[in-house]
Order: C-alpha cells, then sequence, then structure tokens
C-alpha cells in the first residue's frame, strides 16, 4: 500500500511516498531555516507563505523519485496538527484538492504520532508496548505506546520544549536558528561540568520544565556581562563552555526521567524521537542508559528526527489499514493533543 504523506506543520515543506508504513520510497524535505535565521526564530507568516511556493513542487517531486502517479496512491496522508495554523492551512488544503480531484482517500495524522512511529522507518523495530520520548521544538513528552494508534502519555512539558530551549539559548548567545545543532557542535568543545545550571526534576512527576534553566543561562550572560563590564559578545571558549553545560543539564535531565518512566512502567522497550533526539549527546546517553538497565533502544536516522513526511505517511498507512478516513470537511488544529 503506497501512501503519499504531507507535513507543513511548522517551517519544513515535506512530501514523501512510503509503502506500508515502513518501506521509504521518496522523502523530500524544503527547508525554511535560511528564511527565518536572521529572526532568530520561526517568523509564522513567511512559513505559511513559503509552504504555499513550495508545496506543489516539493509533492511533484516526490512522486517522481518514486516513479509514480497520484493514481498509484492507495491514500494522501496529511498532517492535521499540533502547529502553527497558517502552515498547517497550507498541506490540508493541498492534500483535500488532491483528494478531491483524483478520488484519493485523506487520512488525517497528528504529528506527534508521525514523530512517535518514525522510528517504524528505521532498521529495526520495536514490539509494543514501548516507551516513547518525543523531544522537538514544539513538544517534550513521554508516552507509552500500546499498539498502533493507542497512545497514553505519561508525562510533558509545563512551559518550553526542550528544542524551544535550545533555540532561545541559542538566540541569547548570538548563534543563531535552528539553535539545536549549532549548541550540539559548540558543546563537543566546551566542558559540560563548567557551570552550575539548575535541572528541574519535579520530583514523583514525570512532566519536564525548561524555562528555569533559560532563564538561569540568560542570569549568567548578565552576570558575566556585568562583571567584565562589556556587553559585546563572550570569548568563544566561553560560549562553549556554555552550551556544554546548558547541553548536559537537558540531557541529565531527559535521560533521568525517561529512566524513572522505564522503572514504574515496567517496560523492556523504549523510543527516541523528534528534532532534539538528533542530538548526539542525547542519543549517546539514552543508549548508554538503556544497556545499563537491559533495555533496547529504538532511535530513528538523524535525518528522520526533525519533521519529515514520511513518518506521516508510515503513520497514514495504519489508519488507512483500520479504515480510519478524513473526509472534506478536515480542519487543521493549531492545539492537538495525542
Ligand atoms: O521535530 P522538529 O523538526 O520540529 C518540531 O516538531 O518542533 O524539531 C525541531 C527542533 C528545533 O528546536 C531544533 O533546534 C531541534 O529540534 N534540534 C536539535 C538538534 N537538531 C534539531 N536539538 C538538539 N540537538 C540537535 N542536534
Ligand atoms: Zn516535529
Amino acid at each position: 500500500m503506497l501512501i503519499l504523506g504531507i507535513d507543513t506543520s511548522c517551517d519544513d515543506t515535506s512530501a514523501a511516498v512510503v509503502e506500508d508504513g515502513r518501506r521509504i520510497v521518496s522523502n523530500i524535505v524544503s527547508s525554511q531555516s535560511e528564511i527565518h535565521a536572521k529572526y532568530g526564530g520561526i517568523v509564522p507568516e513567511l512559513a505559511s507563505r513559503r509552504h504555499i511556493e513550495m508545496i506543489m513542487p516539493v509533492v511533484d517531486e516526490a512522486l517522481l523519485q518514486a516513479g509514480i502517479g497520484l493514481v498509484d496512491l492507495a491514500a494522501v496522508a496529511v498532517c492535521h496538527g499540533p502547529g502553527l495554523i497558517g502552515s498547517l492551512l497550507v498541506g490540508c488544503s493541498f492534500a483535500k484538492a488532491a483528494s478531491y480531484a483524483r478520488k484519493i482517500p485523506l487520512v488525517a495524522v497528528n504529528h506527534l504520532e508521525g514523530h512517535v512511529l518514525s522510528v517504524f522507518l528505521g532498521e529495526s523495530v520495536p514490539a509494543f508496548p514501548f516507551l516513547s520520548l518525543v523531544v522537538s521544538g514544539g513538544h517534550t513528552s513521554l508516552y507509552v505506546a500500546e499498539d498502533f494508534g493507542a497512545y497514553r502519555e505519561l508525562g510533558r512539558t509545563r512551559d518550553d520544549a526542550a528544542g524551544e530551549a535550545y533555540d532561545k539559548v541559542s538566540k541569547l548567545l548570538g548563534l543563531g536558528y535552528p539553535g539545536g545543532p549549532l549548541i550540539d557542535g559548540l558543546a563537543d568543545k566546551g566542558d559540560p561540568n563548567a557551570l552550575e545550571f539548575p535541572r528541574a526534576y519535579l520530583p514523583e512527576s514525570l512532566d519536564f520544565s525548561f524555562s528555569g534553566l533559560k532563564t538561569a543561562v540568560l542570569n549568567h550572560l548578565h552576570n558575566t556581562a556585568r562583571k567584565t563590564a562589556s556587553s559585546g559578545l563572550l570569548p568563544q571558549g566561553q560560549i562553549q563552555d556554555i552550551a556544554a553545560s546548558f547541553q548536559k543539564a537537558v540531557v541529565d535531565v531527559l535521560v533521568r526521567k525517561t529512566e524513572w518512566a522505564i522503572k514504574r512502567q515496567g517496560v523492556s522497550r523504549v523510543a527516541l524521537s523528534g528534532g532534539v533526539s538528533a542530538n548526539r549527546a542525547l542519543r549517546a546517553r539514552m543508549k548508554a542508559m538503556a544497556s545499563e538497565r537491559g533495555v533496547e533502544v529504538f532511535i530513528p536516522p538523524v535525518h528522520l528526527c526533525t519533521d519529515n513526511a514520511a513518518m506521516i505517511a508510515a503513520a497514514g498507512y495504519h489508519h488507512a489499514r483500520r479504515g480510519e478516513y478524513a473526509g472534506l470537511a478536515l480542519n487543521p488544529r493549531a492545539y492537538l493533543p495525542l
């Protein structure tokens, strides 16, 4: 069964063709990072305008690379939320038009389900149930995946998402957008124990909180600037130490909370997904913790951690298999819990 997936939830325009929820036939991602970089974050109006320009060429390229036409599709699966409403509208309008014009069944996919199921596009796949940590620019949530379509949330961030904290700290350090890969790169050269930033463990809870950590970095920068009586950029060595210490605080919390959830739920498999799961330190620490506990770990290849339509097509396959189709009245939703 060939499914066309479409994702325009944030700042990437993506279309992909996936067979049977497992085999990627094509996966095109057109990034808008360059457009938003000079603003230090995503400008929603610019994002939706760019999606309008890119949606047709991106879908065409996905079909071309797959060597198929719209008529060969079993369904078109579109991400209808959560995300930026103007961005989501572009993908949903396109998918509805294609579905109507070519009489292809339409499937609506929650972006978070896409991230959870992105591990099924990797080489080895988890059996159910498994614990799933989704860490992205908009979300930081722990779920137990009982089956396809059956997810139970154990905890979520109470304020900033982990990726959001990376992006905001990157902006504070004058590094650019998106901040995750930039801090990931700099952290290697710094001392992760140079600065003691706070970790919000929220005892007894599997929720997360990263806004205090971001404020601690901001306070540190203010204090350093006051001491050196300079408002200019810090020396490179200090920026590397801040990046490394900040990253260690984020990774410590994510790994520790995942470990708590493994213990509480008694699961023996854990999956990691979302943009922040591209982070090398997080991948390494999660693997080390899992191997210590004798737990299997599943992490998609880096290009499938960040937003992509292959994960939407993979999730869409399971909806189609169960006969869960959407009508043309489908509307995108900025807020859409899994
Ligand atoms: O999943 P994603 O592409 O979009 C959302 O659904 O939000 O995640 C994007 C987020 C951004 O905040 C970006 O800074 C972060 O993932 N990210 C990383 C890395 N690569 C991307 N964070 C830490 N380390 C990375 N290597
Ligand atoms: Zn995402």
